[in-house]
């Protein structure tokens, strides 16, 4: 959602701030703004709709803002309208506070309501205002922001990550956090505050990841944690090993498509290690083989495109493990009563590990004794280190809002994850097990031959670009992939489009099917392909123009019925969905530059979610 950053240092503040904002521009890009406090000048606050480029404009790049310490906001909206009195920083009445906040107070209009009985004045829509003018009312009852910051995290509900400066604190920056990410990076003589590393990494290494309900008090020389009791807490700080060019473009023109082209690679990061002697070996799964012989049930439970993942899984799954896999968007999940208990295995996917709903619906598994075993990207992130278990997708930093390689990855490691549980139930034949191994690990080379086949995908993207709707169709795995392209295709080139699966279309989706239509057929699921080819037969006769995905033993099967056919090498089935996707995710990319779309921040979206 909304991205944070804090300084303070020795430093100019506002340049550091803003090139923290740019890295983080992803998490929400609609308004952006910075506070700065300057002996001089007192809290100067800048703030502007748009893009981060606005606003650095108008302060040229920073350079005319004063001060060693200071916090920057890039917002998604939730609470009013992006505008510039709506973005952060919100500053209270007296002009002393200035606040930046990522999350949601629930119970704002209470507290507002209470405020204005009190003659507090508003200027701007949003729950943050609220916050910032009710820690300038305590404030001005204590007279110790600490303690008043505390009074405030008592009275609101709903999840924040706060960052604050105050006037009558020249050389402080206070942060808390709950339900909603934010990290302390410890530099050398300066330390920040961020909701993810990635704004930090190039100055600091060293991180602190808060947990919810700490309070942190920030100067140049150090920092001090306390717990929600205001007791004062050591924390181990971790470091982060990867590089600062993960997070660049790297010659790439967007994030995007270079997050495509890193797939072999992250792809064979998450898998390698993984593989020892030709078995699959998870170091960090605790689950026994008695306890997984004692599961009755398991539920895969994620969002958006995760969730996709666990599509793909059910099918892999149920046939590996012989065992029912109910797949369930965390969404609904949460609260919908779910039968989960003792002998329930639950299993979150996020790329963020940050996702609300996703985090919301592991508190619930957990609470109702379900154990639960996480699959995250964003290493020390929330729902990793509240799962029972978790393992690690090594996909590095994505930063596109658009997801490509951590999918990729997802989908890899939960292929791994159902070999092993495969493997300790007996239920796997030692020849799949086997060929499904060796698949995954040369699928980096078939996955370059794919990527090396974009020419073809592209001029398919100029051919179909202007159509207004598409329809993805496919079986079986067919199916739960074009889920994933339809996806892409819509949230990129916002263009209307469905996933069905092809045996549902005569069910009433075939009545949209008119000359000229648009369909994408997947049949590189082979055992349904020669289902998959009727499908194609039966659009055909009602004049669409069908564009169709197979695999290369197939491809001139599929010619002779389809109007275009891309081809990708062939691979267990198990594992074809992970060479399938990406002409489906360069389809996407290609159409949307052809639109002229803003393909790394789409609208409206924001690449972690982290309110519900
Ligand atoms: C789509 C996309 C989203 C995310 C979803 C869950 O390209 O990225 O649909 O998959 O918001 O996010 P995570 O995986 O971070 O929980």
């Amino acid at each position: 959602m909304c991205g944070i950053i804090g300084y303070v240092g020795h430093q100019q503040a506002a340049p550091i701030l803003l090139d923290g904002l740019a890295r983080m521009e992803y998490r929400g890009y609609d308004s952006a703004g910075v506070a700065v406090r300057s002996e001089t000048k007192g809290l100067q606050v800048y703030k502007s709709k748009g893009r981060l480029q606005v606003l650095s404009d108008m302060i040229h790049g920073g350079a005319d803002v004063e001060g060693t310490l200071g916090i920057g906001h890039t917002r998604w909206a939730t609470h009013g309208e992006p505008n510039d009195i709506n973005a952060h920083p919100h500053v209270s009445e007296d002009g002393r506070i200035a606040m930046v906040h990522n999350g949601i107070i629930e119970n704002y209009m209470e507290i507002k309501q209470q405020l204005l009985r009190h003659g507090v004045t508003f200027k701007s829509e949003t729950d943050t205002e609220v916050a910032a003018q009710l820690l300038e009312f305590h404030y001005n009852e204590c007279h110790n922001m600490l303690e008043a910051v505390g009074r405030v995290l008592r009275r609101i509900e709903g999840s924040y990550a706060f960052g604050i400066i105050c006037a009558d604190y020249p050389n402080a920056l206070i942060a808390a956090r709950k339900d909603s990410p934010l990290i302390i990076g410890c530099g050398e003589n300066e330390n920040f505050i961020a909701s993810d590393v990635t704004a930090v990494i190039s100055h600091t290494r060293d991180v602190i990841y808060m947990e919810d309900g700490e309070i942190a008090v920030l100067t140049a020389e150090g920092v001090n944690l306390f717990n929600d009791e205001m007791d004062p807490i050591d924390k181990p700080h971790s470091h982060i090993d990867w590089d600062v060019s993960a997070a660049e473009k790297g010659g790439y023109p967007h994030f995007m498509l270079k997050e495509i082209f890193e797939q072999p690679e992250a792809v064979r990061k998450t898998v390698s290690p993984r593989v020892r002697e030709g078995r699959v070996v998870l170091d960090d799964l605790r689950l026994t083989k008695e306890y997984i012989q004692g599961v009755s049930r398991i539920f895969i439970v994620a969002c958006g495109s995760s969730y996709h993942v666990g599509m793909v899984s059910k099918y892999n799954w149920e046939r590996l493990l012989r065992r029912p896999v109910e797949v369930c968007l965390a969404s609904e999940f949460r609260y919908c009563d779910p039968l989960v208990g003792d002998h329930s295995l639950v299993i979150f996917i996020s790329q963020s590990g940050e996702t609300l709903d996703t985090m919301a619906a592991l508190r619930e598994t957990k609470r109702r004794g379900g154990r639960t075993l996480a699959v995250v990207n964003v290493v020390g992130s929330s729902i990793a280190r509240e799962a029972d278990d978790v393992l690690y997708t090594w996909a590095g930093p994505e930063i596109a809002v658009a997801t490509t390689k951590a999918y990729s990855t997802q989908l890899v490691l939960m292929d791994l994850i159902a070999l092993y549980l495969g493997d300790l139930l007996g239920t796997i034949e030692k020849t799949e097990y086997d060929t499904i191994l060796h698949e995954l690990e040369v699928l980096p080379e078939k996955l370059e031959r794919v990527l090396a086949s974009i020419e073809d995908v592209k001029y398919f993207a100029s051919r179909y670009f202007n159509h207004d709707s598409i329809f993805f169709i496919g079986r079986n795995l067919d199916y739960a992939m074009g889920l994933e392209g339809s996806l892409k295709l819509k949230e990129i080139s916002y263009i209307h489009s469905e996933a069905y699966a092809s045996g549902e279309l005569k069910h009433g989706t075939i009545s949209l099917i008119e000359p000229g239509t648009l369909v994408v057929a997947l049949g590189t699921y082979e055992p349904l392909f020669d289902k998959a080819m009727s499908n194609v037969v039966e659009v055909k006769a009602r004049g669409a123009e069908v564009l169709a995905l197979a695999t290369e033993p197939f491809k001139e099967k599929m010619a002779h019925t389809a109007d275009s056919v891309i081809a990708v090498p062939e691979t267990h089935p198990v594992v074809q969905p992970s060479l399938g996707v990406v002409p489906l995710q360069l389809f996407a990319y290609y159409v949307a530059l052809q639109r002229g779309c803003d393909i790394d921040k789409p609208r409206n979206l924001a690449k972690s979610v982290t309110v519900e």
